[in-house]
């Protein structure tokens, strides 16, 4: 049951995120709710212990990006490409994430900042905190863009929510595909077109994090708490800045894991 709703994640979470080719990606993140981990928590503890399951979330995500080069902190945007579309593949397939829902829509631009946040914001009926992702999106257009030949532009949102009445925690990820034009200024403007907006939303399945606790405390072993995750995936305003290296506390050997499948590596309880 578990191997098949995996399944089913993997192939639609990749297919819809992974499409149009593009040129550079600006990343950001942010966080609603509250984190109720334990000040104590240790890398057994936060998958053993459903208040910890926020930051058991955000070691997962940052060890997924890590294992497979996704660093927006401190990689330029044009190398995030690819290792954004080997990122999703690695959260989609964790055994410990459920994707429950998502949105796979165009919108109509009309070269307006103002538009482009109203449209996200009315673009679906039922995806929690729009407005907050569409501010979020509309920030992540760069205002300033030096190597021109840089037109396709993924703008990917990592959300990380801890609902306050109770469940298991979760996270989306969003993106926006869509072009961007320079003037002689090398000023961003968005002109009119068709973008492609996703969100794929997916959940923490608390049981399997708590039965699997051992082994993921041994494979996951650096504990990265939900704000330490949305620096991670926080592009730098200024693009060309790679002095970033918010990485560095993250211990090389911990993600040494080759891009096969994790129900393998974990030897996944049902
Ligand atoms: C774009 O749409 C917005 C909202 O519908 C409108 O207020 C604005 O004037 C439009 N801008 C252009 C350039 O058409």
């Amino acid at each position: 049951m578990l191997f098949a709703k995996t399944l089913i994640a993997l192939i639609s979470a990749t297919a819809v995120l992974a499409q149009s080719p593009a040129n550079a990606v600006a990343s950001g993140a942010f966080f609603v709710g509250e984190d109720t981990t334990e000040s104590s928590v240790t890398a057994r503890s936060m998958f053993e212990k459903p208040e910890n399951h926020i930051t058991a979330v955000s070691s997962v995500l940052a060890f997924a990006a890590k294992s497979v080069n996704f660093q927006p902190a401190s990689k330029p945007a044009k190398s995030l490409v690819t290792t954004l579309d080997a990122f999703v593949e690695r959260v989609s397939t964790f055994p410990g994430f459920i994707t429950s829902n998502w949105v796979d829509t165009s919108i109509k631009l009309n070269g307006s900042f103002t538009q482009l946040e109203k449209m996200i914001r009315e673009a679906d009926d039922h995806i929690t905190h729009l407005p907050l992702i569409a501010r979020n999106i509309r920030d992540l257009v760069p205002g300033y863009i030096q190597d021109k030949s840089l037109k396709k532009w993924i703008l990917s949102l990592v959300v990380l929510d801890n609902p306050e009445d109770s469940g298991n925690p979760k996270f989306k990820l969003v993106r926006v595909v869509l072009d961007l034009s320079t003037d002689k200024d090398h000023t961003v403007f968005i002109p009119e077109q068709t973008a492609k907006l996703v969100i794929v939303d997916f959940h923490a399945n608390g049981a399997s994090l708590i039965a699997n606790a051992a082994t993921l405390s041994t494979m996951i072993p650096t504990i990265v708490s939900p704000r330490d995750a949305v620096d991670l995936f926080t592009s730098p305003k200024v693009i060309e800045d790679t002095t970033a290296d918010l990485w560095a506390f993250l211990r090389e050997k911990s993600f040494s894991l080759e891009a096969y499948d994790w129900q393998v590596v974990l030897n996944w309880k049902k």
